[in-house]
């Protein structure tokens, strides 16, 4: 199923120099499946023109409030109303400051005071007018009007100088207005994951670790935010991309990942704001006893020993102290295990001795399951007992129907 398929986008664009910027946001939410139409302000049409936004968009670009072959003058009320998301990019200081006022003087501003549904801005400006107080206020105010923002991000600008301002990346816009969109089943929640493999140091230069790319884990946190939660995402080293609004906390060793994840959950079960922990994570079960300080040299000897000792284990230690917690106050348990062969026998001894109240099972000698590629294939056991199998789906896929299924068993907040 193709989220963006029929979704239909309205995008204002303000006069700033990022207008270049968004010929390829309106790429990419065609490519996806999206219409899009383009309203501009005046000051738009002098870096881009009419004549290209039409051609990208492959519909009229609406510049002007009193065109009268346009129904009548109505068109700001068409475009407002017949639309799933108006996306305002770049927002420029101009425009916010006359969105944060009511002004309505052209066919963007009138739009946008005539609309109902959600608003996305994705601002992009000088770091100095960005931080203005007058800004500053403008922002404020139309965060609590219930405009959502996207951005700005950090860097190098189109002025010279560094800071606050840039446009944020296409990728992330096209994420964050997904998640406007989205049913918000998991609003005021939060999930704590972890994910990737650990690296386990034997010297300088060299390392234990697993085959584990994190896209699991990566799945799960974007099905969680774009229903609406939030996520903190304690990975090890993975080679992803960032994940847009996740809190992520890099770690190398499983025992790095153990004391942050403990951390958190010191801190959020005191505060009784945690709602599911996910630890998908592959963490090395081993650690070398002694890393050699400097690297190990060949000898004449044809072996080498390396003596080795457990690691600490994440999920039994999550699952010993949310024992010790009153039922409806427990943060909802999910383990994955990933086995070689009698998947769900093992599994079924590992979630009554982890407590976990799902655990998720893949068999890496099954078709399509396994540690690096784009799919998997698993079946959910439940501490009740139940058994689920679920076909061969995306890692993202899988991530949203498990985030579907813990979403349904949360206590009531
Ligand atoms: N896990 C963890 N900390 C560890 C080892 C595992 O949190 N040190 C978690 C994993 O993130 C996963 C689950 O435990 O959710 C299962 O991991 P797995 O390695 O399959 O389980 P083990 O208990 O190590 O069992 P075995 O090695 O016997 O298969």
């Amino acid at each position: 199923m193709n989220f963006w398929l029929g979704k239909e986008i309205t995008l204002v664009v303000g006069g700033g120099i990022a207008a270049c910027r968004v010929l390829d946001l309106i790429r990419g939410l065609k490519t996806r499946g999206a219409g899009v139409t383009v309203v501009g302000t005046e000051a738009a049409t002098q870096f881009v023109t009419p004549l290209t936004f039409h051609a990208i968009s492959g519909r009229p670009f609406h510049g002007s409030l009193f065109d009268p072959s346009l129904e009548g003058g109505m068109d700001h009320i068409r475009l407002a109303r017949e639309t799933d998301l108006v996306i305002v990019a770049p927002a420029t200081a101009d425009l916010m400051a006359k969105m944060a006022n009511g002004l309505a003087n052209d066919l963007a501003t009138a739009m946008l005071l005539a609309r109902k549904g959600p608003i996305l801005i994705a601002p992009s400006m000088n770091v100095a007018m960005w931080e203005h107080p007058a800004t500053r206020r403008n922002v404020a105010t139309l965060q609590a009007d219930g405009v959502r923002f996207c951005g700005p991000e950090s860097g190098a600008l189109a002025c010279g100088e560094e800071g606050m301002g840039r446009l944020a990346a296409v990728e992330t816009i096209i994420e964050t207005a997904r998640r406007c969109l989205e049913p918000q089943t998991l609003s005021g929640r939060h999930f704590l994951l972890t994910a990737g493999p650990t690296r386990e140091e034997l010297d300088p230069v060299r390392y234990i670790s697993n085959h584990s790319s994190g896209k699991m884990g990566w799945g799960i946190a974007q099905g969680a935010l774009r229903a609406g939660a939030q996520v903190t995402l304690v990975h090890g080293p993975v080679n992803l991309p960032s994940i847009p609004g996740a809190l992520a906390i890099k770690v190398t060793s499983a025992r790095e990942m153990y004391a942050q994840v403990m951390g958190l959950w010191e801190t959020h079960t005191a505060t009784q704001t945690l709602d599911a922990v996910i630890l998908t994570a592959a963490v090395a079960d081993f650690r070398p006893v002694v890393k050699s300080p400097e690297k190990i040299k060949k000898t004449a000897a044809t072996t080498l020993n390396v003596e080795l000792e457990a690691n600490p284990d994440i999920l039994l230690e999550i699952g010993r102290r949310s024992q010790s917690l009153v039922n409806g106050k427990r943060p909802f348990l999910v383990g994955f295990a990933a086995e070689t062969g009698s998947a769900l026998e093992r599994g079924r001894e590992k979630m009554a001795r982890k407590k976990c109240d799902i655990l998720v099972v893949n068999d890496l000698f099954e078709e399509g399951a396994g540690f690096e590629g784009e799919t998997n294939r698993v079946t959910l056991l439940d501490s009740a007992g139940q058994e689920e199998v679920w076909p061969l789906m995306s890692k993202d896929a899988v991530g949203a129907r498990l985030v579907a299924t813990i979403a349904a068993r949360l206590h009531p907040p």
